[in-house]
């Protein structure tokens, strides 16, 4: 791709990005479509954030997406927010129309993408949701609003999973259970198991929780890389079909792409561009 003097930037935002793959899958969609603009990822410590969204507007830059530990942090410097974006209470991607910086998350639909790709449709379904963090939080936002039966949230902070319910409103639907080691027959025929907990599903030796009763549910891990999740290793045990977070990598990332620069995103070039990472 040559860059001259009418390339854009656009770039990542976020602590580490080291080996993230974002600017991977969107150079190959900008070298795919012959478009003008470039994509860096950026490690910007907390107390520079103002000065790096800041410098989205300076440098006109086409726009931003934002990781962890950024995605809440940015709200307040952004001149509009998307509906997606005060849903999930935070944003991972910002847009540059004209000087005004909008703020995105485009999480939730990448996430319903993919599951919808894996060949899961979520309306009517049961779900169960490991964890109550901003992951989960975009993950519920996007599955109540694809229609879900029902929620039920484990979480080993219980304060917090009823925090995130009250968010999520639609009490009837959402439900609330301790992380603890023995079984949780509650969540008996439950359709899809996601784990967005920080933690590794095994530790020292033990399942974080026993989830036989959800046996021949989808369980999708937000996570992927090369390293074997040990929450698709547990969903082997029960012979459960499993799904990795690359898909939901990939359809955030063709969302944004879409929203920076108003074309449909090549799915497939972004897919090849990626690799099952650290
Ligand atoms: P993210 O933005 O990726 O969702 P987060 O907001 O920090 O990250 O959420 C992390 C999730 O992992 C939370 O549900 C957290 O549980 P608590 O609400 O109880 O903190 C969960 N988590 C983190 N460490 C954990 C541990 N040692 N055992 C169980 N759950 C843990």
């Amino acid at each position: 791709m040559e860059i001259n003097g009418q390339t854009r930037l656009a770039g990542l935002i976020g602590n580490p990005v080291l080996y993230s793959q974002s600017p991977a899958m969107h150079n190959a969609a900008f070298r795919h479509l012959n478009l003008p603009m470039v994509y860096v990822a950026f490690t910007v410590e907390a107390e520079r954030v103002p000065e790096a969204v800041a410098a989205v507007r300076a440098l006109n830059m086409v726009g931003v997406n934002i990781t962890v530990p950024h995605k809440e942090a940015v709200l307040p410097y952004l001149d509009q927010l998307d509906d997606s974006a005060l849903q999930c209470g935070a944003v991972n991607t910002i847009v540059n129309r004209d000087g005004k910086l909008i703020g995105y998350n485009t999480d939730g639909l990448g996430f319903l993408d993919s599951l919808r790709e894996a060949g899961f449709e979520p309306q009517d379904k049961d779900v169960v949701i490991l964890g109550a963090g901003g992951s989960a939080r975009a993950v519920a936002v996007a599955l109540l609003a694809a229609n879900v039966r029902s929620l039920t949230l484990i979480n080993r902070t219980v304060a917090k999973a009823e925090k995130l319910a009250e968010v999520l409103g639609t009490p009837e639907k959402v439900h609330i259970l301790p992380l603890r080691q023995h079984s949780a027959p509650e969540i008996k025929g439950a359709d899809l198991v996601v784990n967005t907990l920080s933690v590794p599903f095994l530790s020292q030796g033990k399942w974080l929780l026993d989830l036989s009763a959800a046996r021949g549910a989808l369980f999708y891990d937000l996570r992927y890389g090369k390293m074997p999740s040990a929450f698709l290793d547990y969903a082997q045990t029960l012979g459960s079909p499993q799904v990795d977070g690359l898909g939901m990598l990939l359809h955030q990332g063709a969302r944004a792409f879409s929203l920076f620069t108003g074309r449909e995103a090549p799915v497939e070039v972004m897919r090849q561009a990626l690799v099952p990472g650290p």
